[in-house]
């Protein structure tokens, strides 16, 4: 009798915690999990804050502490022999600038990672390459897609995080692609992917909307199917896998660009949704003008499963916040990343 309790009992203790081992500590522990209403009363569009989350977003997300040098000293053309993008700034401007690379893309590696020791004006290393493209991809984001980051702006750190090659990048991801073993079609999804959730949707929703079409929207304009809703569930499963991308590399709900009740409607979507279209064709340019030509400067080992360039997502910028660094500006303090004409 006694035995038989106590195998009772361990069998609970066993299933209590596999049932508490998936939840988040603050459901079971304090400080609550915080939830705040944005949207009309009602409409249960609510973003859920974790205290534990926040504090370590907060972490990823503080600005570099960069300075500029004070403007001072002839043109950097007229010192320098190779400057395609910088030959504008003066001589004091371009050394800040340089000293703001480094700290935000190579501070441990220093001045030659994007240099070849004692021949600076040198494009024979192709870090440096790379490097003039990025600040010419930077001017163009921060110049024409004000539509997306607004005043704030992006600079190097945004993305690299004092990396030289950034946390959040992708390619293109061929996957498993079987199911059992040499038996069955995964068919590119059913399999577990960070990027989109670990669920069974499609797990390279990247490729297709960040890269090769516009085409995501699937929900029918009318009730019944008379014929104006030519898209499958495959392309469905495919729009809700990058929403999910979309979602998490932000770290909000659905609801912070949906009304749920109906996904679809522009006019009862909150203007965060109108911002990330913006930020979906964005996401497109960089990747199609910028990084995908880079693909013949890179190394091998710089590339994709399928020999693709390094691409950029959401997630590159965002980091998972709902702005990057929770919208500290960005471009302020060196304006030569703000525009072209500088
Ligand atoms: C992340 C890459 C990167 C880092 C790190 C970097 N540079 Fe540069 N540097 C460049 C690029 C790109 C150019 C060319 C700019 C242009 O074409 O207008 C350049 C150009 C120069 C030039 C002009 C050379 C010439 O004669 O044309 C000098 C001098 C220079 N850098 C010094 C430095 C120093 C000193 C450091 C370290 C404090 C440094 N750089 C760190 C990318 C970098
Ligand atoms: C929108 C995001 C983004 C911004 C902003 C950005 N980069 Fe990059 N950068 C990338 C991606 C993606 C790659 C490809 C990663 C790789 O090289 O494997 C890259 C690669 C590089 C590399 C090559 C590193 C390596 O080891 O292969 C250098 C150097 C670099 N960037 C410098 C810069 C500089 C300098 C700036 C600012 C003027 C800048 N980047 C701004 C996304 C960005
Ligand atoms: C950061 C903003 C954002 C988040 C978060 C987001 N979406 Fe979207 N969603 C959009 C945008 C923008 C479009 C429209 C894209 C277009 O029309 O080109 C869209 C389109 C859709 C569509 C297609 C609507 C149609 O017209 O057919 C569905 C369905 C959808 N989202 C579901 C979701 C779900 C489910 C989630 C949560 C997992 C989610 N979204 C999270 C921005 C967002
Ligand atoms: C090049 C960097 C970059 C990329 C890539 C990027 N964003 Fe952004 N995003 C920003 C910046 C910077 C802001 C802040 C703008 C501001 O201060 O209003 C922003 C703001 C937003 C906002 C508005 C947030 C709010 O609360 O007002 C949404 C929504 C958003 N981005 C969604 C997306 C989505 C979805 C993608 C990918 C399809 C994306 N972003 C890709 C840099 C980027």
């Amino acid at each position: 009798m006694s035995s038989k309790k106590h195998w009772s009992w361990s069998i609970l203790l066993v299933a209590a915690s596999v049932l508490t081992a998936g939840c988040e500590s603050p459901l079971i522990e304090t400080p609550p999990v915080q939830t705040v209403q944005r949207g009309f009363r009602g409409l249960g569009m609510v973003e859920i804050y974790n205290p534990d989350t926040l504090a370590a977003q907060a972490k990823i997300n503080e600005p570099a502490a960069v300075q500029p040098l004070p403007a001072g000293g002839p043109p950097a053309s007229s010192q320098f022999k190779n400057l395609k993008v910088l030959g504008n700034l003066n001589v004091s401007e371009f050394t800040g600038l340089m000293l703001a690379l480094t700290a935000w893309v190579s501070p441990e590696q220093g001045c030659n990672y994007c240099h070849v020791e004692g021949d600076m004006a040198s494009d024979n290393i192709y870090t440096k390459v790379v490097s003039r493209r990025m600040l010419q991809m930077t001017q163009e984001i921060n110049q024409n897609w004000k539509t997306h980051v607004a005043a704030t702006g992006v600079n190097c750190y945004t993305c690299h995080r004092g990396q030289p090659v950034p946390p959040n990048i992708w390619f293109t991801n061929p996957g498993p692609r079987t199911a059992m073993g040499p038996m069955g079609w995964r068919n590119g999804q059913n399999a577990p992917e960070k990027n989109v959730g670990f669920t069974a949707l499609p797990y390279d929703p990247l490729t297709k909307f960040l890269k090769n079409t516009n085409d995501l929207r699937v929900e029918p304009r009318t009730a019944l199917p008379t014929g104006d809703n030519p898209k499958s569930l495959v392309q469905t499963e495919e729009t809700y896998a990058l929403m999910v991308y979309m979602s998490k590399a932000l770290g909000v709900n659905c609801t912070y660009c949906h009304n749920t009740q109906a996904f679809m409607d522009w006019t009862l979507s909150p203007p965060q949704r109108t911002t990330a279209w913006h930020g979906i064709n964005l996401t497109k340019e960089l990747n199609n003008n910028f990084l995908e030509p880079l693909q013949p400067v890179f190394p091998a080992n710089r590339l994709g499963p399928l020999g693709d360039a390094p691409k950029v997502g959401c997630a590159t910028c965002h980091q998972n916040a709902y702005k990057p660094f929770y919208g500290a500006l960005a471009v302020k303090d060196f304006p030569v990343l703000a525009t072209k004409k500088h």
